[in-house]
């Protein structure tokens, strides 16, 4: 039987690389493939329930061609489970499972497995190695790859946490078939970032493909993946712990967005539909300082659109809560508002002391779609 094609990517970090397999229907590919890259004695794979139920038994039969010894562990799904407490089972269980340092751990899911799952590796018995196998279109083009895991304490998201680099990540676009719709658009709302804060040809390339986007056609997600990876593997190559201050460009839109997820108890909007209304405020905000004109904003804002994802704020927001909220993001210094904005199409610069006053004008003309000229 011939196997379907992968396209590897690698990253490239200065402790060593490793690389993203890519392609569609190769989930039965990842025991093989691990084979030629590391030797383990176990391998234990984390998933929440809903993930589990679909993917699990043919992971763990691709594992088998691998490692004799194949377990698995199970939580419930949903952000609340990126907890202490569930650390804390998961750790239990590796120890009862007699989990030594030989052993890897398979996080297979969403963001909350892989930063869950992640973090339970990055800690126990001082750190086991960990594969990436993304099955949310967020987490396939986001969060497996730049090593960030963790998990929230109440009313802190992510603030517990490591850098943690897996031995590979396996992305098989097949598995995005079953991703309820409002997921799968969340996770476009990255692709877009990445166009508009470093490639004006990658964005223009998703403008050319809504249609197939909206069809999930393989070779077209083939590509914004690998695509979107890339870009972020080469950020996070250059600035692996977010400690030059490149890695912030990944932030574009966020600082609005998470003003807004917050003011929607984390239940009004998904991570990336927030994005899509944050990088809208954004554009309309670097507008109002000069950085950009009104064509990037229609052009942006109606890309989103295409995709279904939402650029017009709501109605009824207070607007002064939100711009509270910004002053205290982790990522505001000694209160500071700093914003990643526009220039052009591709180009995005760090921008701080941006006046409150400018801020909550661009949230008030975030309200229309298009905007006013
Ligand atoms: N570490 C990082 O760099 C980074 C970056 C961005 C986001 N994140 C984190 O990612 C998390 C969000 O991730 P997410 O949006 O993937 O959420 P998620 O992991 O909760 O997945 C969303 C839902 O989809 C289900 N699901 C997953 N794959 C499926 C599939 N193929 N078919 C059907 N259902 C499927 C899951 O069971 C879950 O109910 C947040 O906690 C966020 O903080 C981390
Ligand atoms: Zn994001």
């Amino acid at each position: 039987m011939t196997q379907p094609p992968v396209h590897t990517l690698s990253v490239d970090l200065p402790q060593g690389g490793y690389p993203i397999w890519i392609g569609t229907g190769i989930l039965g590919q990842l025991g093989p493939r691990l084979g030629e890259l590391a030797s383990a004695t176990s391998a234990v794979v984390i998933a929440d329930a809903q993930v589990a139920e679909l993917f699990a038994s043919q992971v763990e039969e691709s594992l088998r061609q691998w490692v004799p010894c194949v377990h698995r562990l199970v939580f419930p799904p949903g952000e609340e489970s990126k907890s202490v407490r569930q650390a804390e089972r998961l750790w239990q269980q590796l120890l009862d499972l007699g989990t030594d340092r030989r052993a890897v751990v398979v996080a297979l899911g969403g963001g909350v497995t892989g930063d869950l799952a992640g973090f339970v590796a990055a800690t126990f018995a001082r750190g086991i190695r960990l594969v990436q196998v993304p099955t949310t279109l967020l987490a396939q083009v986001d969060s497996s790859v730049g090593g960030k895991v963790g998990i929230n304490l109440p009313g802190a998201k992510n603030i517990v946490g490591a850098f943690w680099q897996p031995l590979a990540v396996l992305i098989d676009t097949a598995v995005l078939d079953s991703l309820p719709a409002n997921q799968y658009r969340a996770g476009l709302a990255e692709v877009v970032k990445y166009g508009v804060i470093l490639d004006a040809d990658f964005f223009a390339y998703v403008e050319q493909n809504t249609q197939a986007l909206g069809q999930r056609r393989p070779e077209v997600l083939q590509t914004i993946i690998a695509r979107s990876c890339q870009l972020k593997a080469q950020v996070v190559a250059q600035d692996e712990r977010e400690t030059s201050g490149l890695r912030a460009v990944l932030n574009y839109g966020h600082t609005f967005a998470h003003a807004l997820e917050s003011a929607g108890q984390y239940s009004r909007w998904l991570h990336g539909e927030a994005v899509s209304l944050g990088m809208n405020c954004a554009a309309l905000l670097a507008r109002r300082l000069g950085r950009v004109d009104q064509a990037f904003c229609l052009r942006q804002g109606r890309l989103l659109e295409e995709l279904e994802l939402p650029v017009r704020l709501p109605p009824g927001l207070d607007h002064q809560r939100l711009l509270e909220l910004m002053h205290h993001d982790k990522k505001a210094q000694a209160g500071r508002l700093r914003f990643v904005l526009p220039r052009r199409l591709g180009q995005v610069e760090l921008v701080e002391g941006v006046p409150s006053q400018e801020v909550l004008a661009a949230l008030a003309e975030a309200e229309q779609f298009p905007p006013q000229a």
